[in-house]
């Protein structure tokens, strides 16, 4: 099928939603609203991509910024049909179909918009519209049809009678027209209505009277539903999440509780992981084969790989592990850290910058941060890099097959040489040469019958 040009409709505040940030910017799986659009209409391989901005454009714009995208500005917001007439100066230049999509439906696919192109083409339309009917219109435009059951025109809520509201097939705000015939169209919308505004749906009748419109009715209302409050957007994110987990069950992943997880868009999971409740997988998860996520934790930005098993209460940020790694529980790996294959990280021990090699240990209660670790490395239990000095950071490089004891500090910048041993409780100031053994602490000494000597102090 030969490509068309699409132009999204985002320039609106979103009053409903109550808030500061422009309602396309709101978050769904992690995403802008906007974004999750843009992702079905690249689908496509539009031939233009135009955008329109408005409330907060630079934002906006900086936000999604992407080469295929042409913005253009609505400055004062005067409705759908006034944001299209903003970018008839771009629209000129171009010809054939248009594809106008309000920016707050996310959840539509790439398949329903080439059904609404296909559609226009088989019936030779100059104006096709999606519709859907819900069980409730509220808020929606209301498709009126005729006797014979063509359509007639779009009615906003706010202007419709007591049996127009009955009405449970709704507009959508996507549409596909013919780019030769709606500037035309656009010249004639006016603001004669309850909100004063310009319509864009104004221009259907225009449409019927020259060259023929219809509307497609779409059974999916879910996927076509549009987000104007923040109950909406917490339903259409309870929506997206379902149907990712379902898609990740059906390729092999189990999910013990799957309403308890969330998923950001775009994670990726391997067959035969486990996902126990209440885990948050956010943006830019990938997880491995074979995996074990335990219950409470939090992984983003970060690549899981194959057979890691990760205890409950772990929070993961910005890091990359290999595979066949135990982490948790109650683990926090921070941006930048690198686990080589089968390197352990227990209890309470916090990672950042670090790269810990095959097999290294670093089982409790330790810090751990712009470090390199050798592999087969034992890190003793409460063992800390000092690696701020108040004003700069300090590396501290641990070589393979290196044994630190108990709590033992590491002052940074400090490098301890293969096969070394450092004792418990040292504080280790000076690079460690190869297979030495560092002690730092005072000789052990005894008062002898001090327990006698207490006692007569506190009679
Ligand atoms: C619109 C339709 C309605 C349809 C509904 C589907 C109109 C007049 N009504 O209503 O028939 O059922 O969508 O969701 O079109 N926008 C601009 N500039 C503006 C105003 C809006 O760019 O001046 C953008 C918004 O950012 C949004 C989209 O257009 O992405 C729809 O605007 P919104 O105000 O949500 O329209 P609805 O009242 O929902
Ligand atoms: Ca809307």
């Amino acid at each position: 099928m030969s490509s068309c040009s699409v132009l999204v409709l985002a320039a609106g505040q979103g009053t409903r939603m109550r808030s500061r940030l422009p309602k396309v910017l709101h978050l769904m799986a992690g995403r802008p609203l906007l974004w999750h659009i843009l992702r079905a209409v690249r689908g496509l391989k539009p031939e233009r991509l135009i955008v329109v901005s408005g409330f907060q454009a630079e934002l906006v714009e900086q936000t999604l910024a992407a080469p295929d995208i042409h913005w253009v500005q609505q400055n004062e917001r005067k409705g759908t049909g006034h944001a299209v007439l903003c970018a008839l100066p771009v629209l000129h230049s171009l010809s054939g179909e248009l594809l106008i999509l309000n920016g707050d439906h996310p959840l539509v696919s790439t398949e329903i918009l080439l059904s609404l192109l296909e559609e226009h083409r088989q019936k030779g339309n100059a104006l096709t519209l999606l519709s859907t009917t819900l069980r409730n219109p509220d808020g929606y435009g209301r498709v009126v049809r005729d006797a014979d059951g063509g359509v007639v025109r779009i009615v906003e809520e706010k202007d419709a009678v007591a049996v127009e509201r009955a009405i449970c097939e709704v507009n959508t705000g996507f549409y596909c027209v013919s780019l030769d015939r709606l500037p035309g169209w656009l010249a004639r919308i006016t603001n004669q209505n309850a909100q004063n505004e310009y319509y864009l749906p104004d221009i259907v009748p225009m449409a019927l009277a020259e060259g023929g419109a219809s509307a497609l009715c779409v059974e999916d209302a879910l996927a076509l539903s549009g987000v104007n409050d923040r109950l909406q957007l917490a339903n259409m994110e309870r929506i997206f999440r379902d149907r990712m987990v379902e898609g990740f069950m059906a390729s092999g992943v189990t999910f013990v509780d799957p309403s308890s997880c969330w998923v950001a868009a775009e994670v990726q999971i391997g067959a035969d992981t486990v996902i126990e409740p209440n885990v948050i997988l956010g943006p830019g998860s990938v997880v491995g084969e074979g995996c074990h996520i335990g219950p409470f934790c939090h992984i983003q930005d970060s690549r899981i790989g194959p057979a890691c098993q990760i205890h409950s209460f772990c929070h993961l940020e910005g890091v990359d592990i290999e595979g066949e790694n135990d982490i948790g529980p109650y683990a926090r790996l921070r941006p930048g850290s690198y686990l080589a294959r089968k390197a352990k990280v227990g209890n309470f021990c916090e990672l950042k910058k670090a790269r810990i090699g095959v097999g290294s240990k670093i089982n409790h209660l330790s810090y751990i941060g712009d470090a390199e670790i050798g592999s087969g490395v034992n890190v003793g239990a409460g063992t800390i890099t000092c690696n701020y000095d108040g004003v700069h950071k300090h590396k501290t490089v641990i070589e393979d097959r290196v044994f630190v004891g108990s709590d033992v500090q590491l002052v940074a910048p400090v490098r301890v040489g293969m096969n070394a041993t450092i004792g418990a409780g040292t504080t280790v100031t000076k690079d460690v040469p190869a297979d030495a053994l560092a002690v730092s602490r005072t000789a052990q000494t005894h008062i002898l019958a001090w327990a006698d000597k207490k006692s007569r102090f506190s009679s």
